[in-house]
């Protein structure tokens, strides 16, 4: 069995090992690509300031990069007994290129290796949670100009309130995608921040080139104090998942709605039969269990935050083992997410609308206001207006066309859906994705 990169003369007890390991060897599978890479981009540097020469760089790049190919088919390993993802990396160097490979670590500790690794993973990630939340926000952009003229009745305590209409449905939840996007942006420029060089958390006597890492791994900046750069760990996870929070809360909503307009109370929507599920009893059901698993699996991404502040709450600075807890909330997050991002759009893509809600004469108090406000454009202050149409209301006398005349910006008559999309398409172009992925590439020597 391979011995750890710190046992020196005693074995460590199987079940201390056993312990310690837990379920991080299956989480650091989630790291490998981006080990990898944070390893070559030290080692680019280590050559620069004289700690490896131009061969050895050369021949461990090359093996780096074949290595990289094989975590990127899905096929890295991390062998029995190995600790880590770092360690199984320096391993497969050392077995192919003897004591080069040992030279790797010079300079660097696991510490702001699991670091840089977490960040370049999120960064990834986060540009994929981009693409998934622009493509729902332009179907609902879609689905809202194509009914902008759908009249449903607005609900507030739950009670028949004001008209809106389907235009203003979809738009709205484009628009919140909007606002978590810029969520997101924030989150991802305190992720996209180098701690590379930190080492344990506190630096090293050889004289790093840390500007030259952060250009290498296409970071925006670094973490520049090596005591913050580690206290980030844990931090940065934390405002990530809050981010991820904001998308999620989006979708339960839009789940919660979708599951209510669905019902035939209501009759506002309707999802294609492929998209439902049955019943073991009931031969009549089609169930919207996509927007009830969305919505529970929502609500689940919306304690991560917690979660993590929960795990890594209270320590004081420098390094803990506890932290390594959190990669095992924060690193299946993303697929979670990022499956009820596809479902949502699939489902918000092909469900169809029922045109002709208003027709049923239970909505017809949605214009009481309508009524309103027609008598005060035509003189009756506003309260003896109010009043006049309560009474109405109370004495069974109540009529109103069914027409509303609202066009100031964000409302029926004036969505501003072309607004909303540059607001979009603003955020979209500040993440600038394509620095990083020319980065990755020249790492890779793609
Ligand atoms: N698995 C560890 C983690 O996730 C890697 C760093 C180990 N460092 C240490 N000092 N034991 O935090």
């Amino acid at each position: 069995m391979a011995q750890k990169l710190w046992e020196k003369n005693v074995q460590v007890d199987r079940d201390i090992e056993k312990f310690t390991v837990g379920k991080d060897r299956e989480m650091d599978l989630f790291l490998a690509r981006y080990d990898i890479l944070g390893s070559i981009a030290h080692i680019t540097m280590l050559e620069s300031i004289g700690l490896l020469t131009r061969d050895e760089l050369d021949r461990l790049v090359e093996e780096l990069r074949r290595i990289y190919a094989i975590a990127e088919k899905g096929e890295f390993v991390i062998e029995d007994g190995v600790e880590d993802v770092h360690s199984q990396v320096e391993l497969m160097l050392t077995r192919k290129l003897g004591d080069i490979g040992k030279k790797i670590h010079s300079g660097r500790s696991r510490n702001d290796q699991v670091l840089v690794d977490l960040k370049l993973f999120t960064r990834s990630e986060i540009k994929e949670l981009v693409t998934l939340c622009y493509r729902l926000f332009n179907i609902l952009v879609d689905q809202s100009e194509k009914y902008k003229n759908v009249l449903m009745p607005g609900y507030t305590h739950l009670q028949i309130a004001m008209p809106s209409s389907f235009g203003l449905w979809f738009g709205a939840y484009a628009e919140s995608l909007v606002d978590d996007l810029t969520v997101l942006q924030a989150a991802y420029r305190i992720c996209n921040r180098n701690p590379l060089g930190s080492a344990a958390g506190y630096g090293s006597s050889f004289p790093l080139n840390r500007t030259m890492t952060t250009r290498l791994l296409g970071f925006d900046s670094m973490d520049y104090n090596v005591v913050y750069a580690q206290m980030g760990r844990g931090k940065t996870e934390r405002i990530v998942a809050s981010a991820m929070a904001s998308i999620a809360a989006t979708l339960s909503k839009l789940a919660f709605d979708a599951c209510l307009f669905n019902s035939q109370n209501f009759g506002f929507i309707k999802l294609p039969d492929e998209y439902t599920t049955g019943s073991s009893i009931m031969p009549h059901k089609k169930n919207p269990d996509v927007f009830e698993l969305t919505r529970a699996r929502c609500n689940k991404i919306q304690a991560l935050p917690y979660e993590i502040t929960l795990i890594s709450n209270n320590l004081p600075s420098g390094y803990f083992r506890d932290l390594q807890i959190i990669k095992e909330a924060f690193l299946p997050s993303f697929s979670n997410l990022k499956e009820c991002l596809v479902m949502v759009t699939q489902m918000m893509t092909h469900l169809t609308v029922n045109q002709h809600i208003l027709d049923d004469d239970k909505y017809k108090l949605i214009f009481s206001v309508e009524e309103v406000n027609r008598l005060t454009l035509s003189g009756v202050p506003f309260r003896d207006a109010y009043k006049k149409v309560g009474l109405d209301i109370e004495a069974g006398k109540f009529d109103h066309d069914k027409e509303v005349h609202h066009s100031h910006e964000g409302s029926i008559g004036n969505l501003c859906n072309d607004r909303i999309q540059l607001l979009m398409q603003q955020i979209i172009d500040g993440f600038n994705f394509h620095k990083v992925e020319n980065a990755e590439q020249n790492l890779l020597g793609r």
